[in-house]
C-alpha cells in the first residue's frame, strides 16, 4: 500500500497552490489554461478550503452565485473581462450582457455539474460557527433552490425527470466517449475562427482535438444564437449524464439538511433527490453493469463504460449499487490496478491513458469514488488506497490536473486547484481501516 505523504509538506504545498490561484472572490482552476472561475470546480475548490478558510470557502461559493440568471441557472464559466484572450470561447463570444435574464457579470449560457448545495452543506457542516456568524445558509439557500429549479423547469428535455446536457463543456467531461456518437452528427464548421489558447499549457495530445473544438463551437453558437433559451431554441446535442444527475440528487440532500437547519421543510428536497435516484435506473446498462448516457434526440443509451456511470455510488439507496461495485472493481477500472480509477474502460480499443476525459485518472472522479465505497460500506481497503495514492500524486507531480491511471505519470496543467483542495480535503477526512 502506497504510504501516506508527509501532511505538513501536502498541506503546506495544497495550501500554497490555492493561494496562488485565489482572484480574490474565488479561486481559478489554472492561472493559465483556466484563467476564469468556473462553476463545479468552485464546487470542488470550496470543499477542500473549508478545512483550511471557513471564509474563503464561503466567498468562492457565493462569487458563482453572483453569476446566477434570473431563470435560475448558474454558468459554466464567469469571465474576468481583463483575460478575454486568455481563453476560447471568451466573454465576446458569449455577449451574455446583451440578454435580459443573464446577470451583471459577463458569462456563458451553459452550465455545470450541480455539486454547489452539497459543498455549501459541507461548509457549513465543518465550520457551523463560521456559518451562523454571517448568516451563510439563510443567504444562499434561495438561490441555490432557484438553480435547481432551472433545471427541473428547462432541462427535463427527456420528460423522465433527469437533466440535460445541451453541450459536452455542460458535463464537465468534454471528450469522453459518450459524446461521441452524437457530436459525429454536428457540423464541424463553426463562423467563429477558433483559436486553441489552451494549447500553451497543455499538450495537443492531452486536450480534446482539434475537430472536437469545430463541433464544441457550432453546438454553443447554435445555443447562444437562440438566446440561451432552453424553452424555445433548438438543440442538436441532448443527452442525460450520470454523473450530472447524480450530483443534482447528492445536492437535493443537501438542500434538504440545509432546509432543515435554517428549520425550514425539507421534505421536497428529500423527495427529489428520492426521484432522481429512481429515474437514473433509466440508465443502467445491465450488460456492462454500471450506468450510461442517454441520447434524448435517439432516444437510445450510449452503450459505454465510462467513469460517469461509476459516481451514482455517492447516492444512498442507489437501485444497482451492487453491479456498479463489481464493474468498478472489475478489468475495466481498479481490477487492473491502476493509481487511481480512469475516466474509461481500461480495455476499450480506443481507451487513451494521457487523453482528457478518454482515459486519464482525475482526482475529482477518484474522490468522488472514494466517496461512493464510503456510502455503501464497500471495499474499505480499495478506498483507503485510493485516498493514499490521490494525495502521494498531487505532492510527488504539482498537483495535476489528470494521470495516467497505470503509471501515475502527471498530464494536463500543472498546480490545477480542485486537484490541491481535494487532497487536502482527503487529508482531514481520510480515516484509516482497522
Ligand atoms: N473543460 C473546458 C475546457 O477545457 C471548459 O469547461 O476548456
Amino acid at each position: 500500500m502506497t504510504a501516506l505523504p508527509d501532511p505538513a509538506a501536502l498541506t503546506s504545498a495544497a495550501v500554497s497552490v490555492l493561494k496562488r490561484n485565489w482572484a480574490g472572490s474565488h479561486t481559478l482552476p489554472a492561472s493559465g489554461l483556466y484563467p476564469h472561475q468556473w462553476s463545479w470546480d468552485s464546487g470542488f475548490i470550496a470543499l477542500g478550503l473549508r478545512h483550511v478558510d471557513a471564509d474563503r470557502a464561503q466567498q468562492e461559493l457565493e462569487s458563482i452565485l453572483n453569476g446566477q440568471w434570473e431563470d435560475g441557472r448558474l454558468p459554466q464559466i464567469i469571465y474576468d473581462v481583463t483575460r478575454d484572450d486568455d481563453y476560447s470561447p471568451g466573454a465576446s463570444f458569449w455577449r451574455s450582457n446583451d440578454l435580459p435574464a443573464a446577470p451583471l457579470v459577463p458569462t456563458t449560457g451553459l452550465i455545470q455539474p450541480p455539486n454547489h448545495a452539497w459543498a455549501a452543506w459541507e461548509v457549513h457542516r465543518t465550520n457551523p460557527d463560521a456559518s451562523e456568524r454571517n448568516g451563510f445558509l439563510a443567504r444562499v439557500y434561495p438561490r441555490l433552490v432557484a438553480w435547481h429549479e432551472y433545471l427541473l423547469v428547462r432541462r427535463n428535455r427527456g420528460g423522465n425527470g433527469l437533466a440535460s446536457v445541451v453541450h459536452p463543456w455542460e458535463s464537465g467531461m468534454d471528450n469522453s466517449p459518450l459524446w461521441d456518437e452524437a457530436l459525429a452528427r454536428i457540423p464541424d464548421t463553426p463562423q467563429h475562427v477558433i483559436r486553441r489558447p489552451d494549447l500553451a499549457h497543455a499538450g495537443a495530445g492531452e486536450r480534446p482535438s482539434t475537430k472536437e473544438y469545430g463541433r464544441y463551437f457550432w453546438l454553443a453558437e447554435q445555443y447562444r444564437d437562440h438566446g440561451c433559451n432552453d424553452l424555445e431554441g433548438e438543440d442538436s446535442f441532448v443527452l442525460e449524464d450520470p454523473t450530472f444527475n447524480a450530483l443534482w440528487a447528492r445536492s437535493e440532500l443537501a438542500l434538504a439538511d440545509i432546509a432543515r437547519s435554517l428549520g425550514l421543510s425539507p421534505i421536497s428536497h428529500e423527495q427529489r433527490a428520492q426521484e432522481l435516484t429512481s429515474a437514473l435506473e433509466s440508465l443502467y446498462d445491465a450488460d456492462l453493469g454500471l450506468y450510461v448516457a442517454r441520447d434524448v434526440t435517439t432516444g437510445s443509451l450510449v452503450r459505454k463504460a465510462t467513469i460517469s456511470g461509476i459516481i451514482p455510488l455517492i447516492l444512498p439507496g442507489l437501485g444497482q449499487a451492487p453491479a456498479v461495485l463489481e464493474a468498478l472493481m472489475g478489468p475495466g477500472f481498479l481490477g487492473s490496478s491502476p493509481h487511481m480509477v480512469p475516466s474509461y474502460d481500461m480495455r476499450a480499443g480506443d481507451f487513451e491513458p494521457a487523453q482528457y476525459w478518454r482515459g486519464p485518472a482525475w482526482f475529482n472522479m477518484t474522490w468522488l469514488v472514494i466517496l461512493g465505497l464510503r456510502v455503501h460500506g464497500a471495499h474499505d481497503d480499495e478506498a483507503h488506497r485510493l485516498a493514499m495514492n490521490l494525495q502521494s500524486l498531487a505532492l510527488a507531480h504539482d498537483f495535476p490536473e489528470y494521470v495516467d491511471p497505470v503509471t501515475g505519470a502527471p498530464h494536463g496543467t500543472r498546480n490545477f486547484s480542485w486537484t490541491a483542495a481535494l487532497a487536502l480535503d482527503l487529508m482531514h477526512t481520510e480515516v484509516a481501516p482497522l
